[in-house]
This record gives structure tokens, C-alpha cells and sequence, in this order.
């Protein structure tokens, strides 16, 4: 029922972890399962300079993570900002129609992440004004 990219990313997920020293950290549940995806990031010149994730998801979860992972790490944190649920799974190559609210944790624990280290450096105002 999933793709090659999708099995690749379930399969082999790119930067799973936690990151201990981390400049903000976002976690999602979702409505639908009650599955949970946590993020962490590192911002270095406000750039992402490393992004990972855990989650208690499913397979698709799990891929939709990884796959947000790789598309966020590098970006600035403004370009990581518009980053979305739908981009993520546009980059999986699409999922299954029951699966897709799984792919919804993915890019919205990365903006709570985000967040969280705009409320703790005070950077809000400067990147929304
Ligand atoms: Fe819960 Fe997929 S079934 S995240």
C-alpha cells in the first residue's frame, strides 16, 4: 500500500533521535490516532542546522518525519516556516487517502518547534514583522 519512498523512509528513517542540547522542540498528537511526533532543532544563524524526530506513529508516520526531517535541515528558519504537512507528503510520492493524517504531525511539530525557540530568543518579532 506505500510507495518506494515511503517504505525507504519507514524503513531506513533519516535523523531519528534527540537532539539534548536543542534550540527548540515541537511535539504534535494526532486527533485522528492519538499518535504522537516530537521535533527537535538546532538553529545556528537562524538557519536549521540540524532537525530530528521521534515519534510513536505509525509507518507513515514515521516516513512523513524522516522525509520532513531531510526537507527542513539547512533551510533558514523563515523558509522552514512554510514548510507543509501537504510538501511533506508531496515529497513521499503521496499517501494512501487513510493514511494521510498521519503526514499532518510531521511539518506541524516542526512549527511548534520553531516557536519555541522564537519565544525563548525573542526572535518573534523580528521574523514576523
Ligand atoms: Fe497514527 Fe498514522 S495511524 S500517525
Amino acid at each position: 500500500m506505500y510507495n518506494e519512498i515511503v517504505m525507504d523512509h519507514f524503513q531506513n528513517p533519516r535523523n531519528v533521535g534527540e537532539i539534548a542540547d536543542a534550540s527548540g522542540v515541537g511535539e504534535i498528537g494526532n486527533v485522528v490516532c492519538g499518535d504522537i511526533l516530537r521535533v527537535y532543532i538546532k538553529v545556528k544563524d537562524e538557519i536549521l542546522d540540524d532537525v530530528k524526530y521521534m515519534t510513536f506513529g505509525c509507518g507513515a508516520a514515521v516516513a512523513s518525519g524522516s522525509m520532513m526531517t531531510t526537507l527542513a535541515k539547512g533551510k533558514t528558519v523563515e523558509e522552514a516556516k512554510k514548510l507543509t504537512n501537504k510538501d511533506v507528503a508531496k515529497a513521499l510520492g503521496g499517501l494512501p487517502p487513510q493514511k494521510l493524517h498521519c503526514s499532518n504531525l510531521a511539518a506541524d511539530a516542526l512549527h511548534k518547534a520553531i516557536e519555541d525557540w522564537m519565544n525563548k530568543t525573542g526572535k518573534g518579532d523580528k521574523l514576523d514583522g
